[in-house]
């Protein structure tokens, strides 16, 4: 079972589409969704499913239910901001899909794999295969902006050549690439979300999942940061963008599913 489509009161209008990589790629739940009648030659209905979530509850130990028999499918290349008031079950939805936290039930499959089934080296595996900001940036203070990111090339056992290879052209996509001896206190709030994005995707994860990237920045760096996931989503990673801000919401033409009370709907397909 995928999620149904469900009227919700926050509606938010659809731009027309502006990004001819974008048109007709969308096909989130039962029905492929974005692509017009006069755009009949983009339609991809046999994008692959990435990520799908049958029936998930998922229930903290203190009793706390934090998701509701939720239902999302996401295809191949769909960029999706999941949105929702605070402790709605947001992050507790990206956090079930990179393995930090286990369903209570339902299924969970990321990439082919069934989450409930995974443990210890195979799941390992595949968060590999899954690239994380977080709101907090979490950089390590000590390391420089290039140390930041070739530490997770590094974990993984990447020759230096290869960690060389990639890291110059990551900070340049990131726009940081005069920053990379820099220790992340003599960074702004933008660049050191920037860096974290470098580093959740030298690696080049097929999934991207990104918790309130925009939660500590002003207008214009949270533009940026969209701007940066949008150019990833271009390039073929799939993006999971929770986010409280609305305006960046509507200035988009991107799917949005909504989170209240731990129940998912759509409200812009
Ligand atoms: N580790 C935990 N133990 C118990 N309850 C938790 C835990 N983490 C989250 N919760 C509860 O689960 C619910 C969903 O929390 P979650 O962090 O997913 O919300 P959110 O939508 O990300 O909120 P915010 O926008 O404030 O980040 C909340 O009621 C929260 O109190
Ligand atoms: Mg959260």
């Amino acid at each position: 079972m995928t999620s149904t489509v469900t009227p919700t009161k926050t509606q938010y209008p659809r731009r027309p589409q502006v990004n001819a990589t974008r048109t007709g790629r969308v096909q989130t739940g039962t029905a492929s969704v974005s692509s017009s009648p006069q755009q009949p030659e983009a339609k991809s209905p046999s994008r692959p499913t990435l990520v799908t979530l049958a029936e998930v509850n998922k229930t903290y130990d203190n009793g706390s239910q934090a998701l509701r028999n939720l239902n999302l499918q996401v295809n191949k290349g769909d960029f999706l901001f999941v949105t929702g008031p605070s402790g709605a079950g947001k992050s507790t939805l990206l956090k079930l899909l990179y393995g930090q936290e286990r369903a209570t039930s339902g299924d969970i499959i990321v990439d082919g794999q069934n989450l409930s089934k995974l443990r210890g080296n195979r799941l390992a595996m595949l968060r590999r295969r899954i690239g994380i900001v977080f709101q907090d940036y979490k950089l390590i203070p000590r390391r420089t902006v290039a140390e930041n990111v070739s530490f997770v090339l590094w974990a993984q056992g990447f020759s230096r050549k290869e960690i060389n290879r990639r890291l110059r052209p990551t900070l340049r996509m990131v726009g940081l690439q005069h920053k990379a001896s820099c220790f992340p206190d003599q960074l702004s709030g933008g660049e050191q979300q920037r860096v974290s994005i470098a580093r959740a995707v030298v690696s080049t994860p097929p999934l991207l999942l990104a918790d309130e990237p925009t939660g500590n920045l002003d207008g214009d760096n949270s533009r940026q940061v969209i701007k940066i996931l949008e150019k990833l989503n271009a390039m073929g990673i799939t993006v999971l963008v929770t986010t409280h801000d609305e305006q960046l919401v509507r200035a988009s033409n991107h799917p949005v599913v909504q989170i209240q009370d731990g129940r998912l709907t759509y409200v812009r397909r």
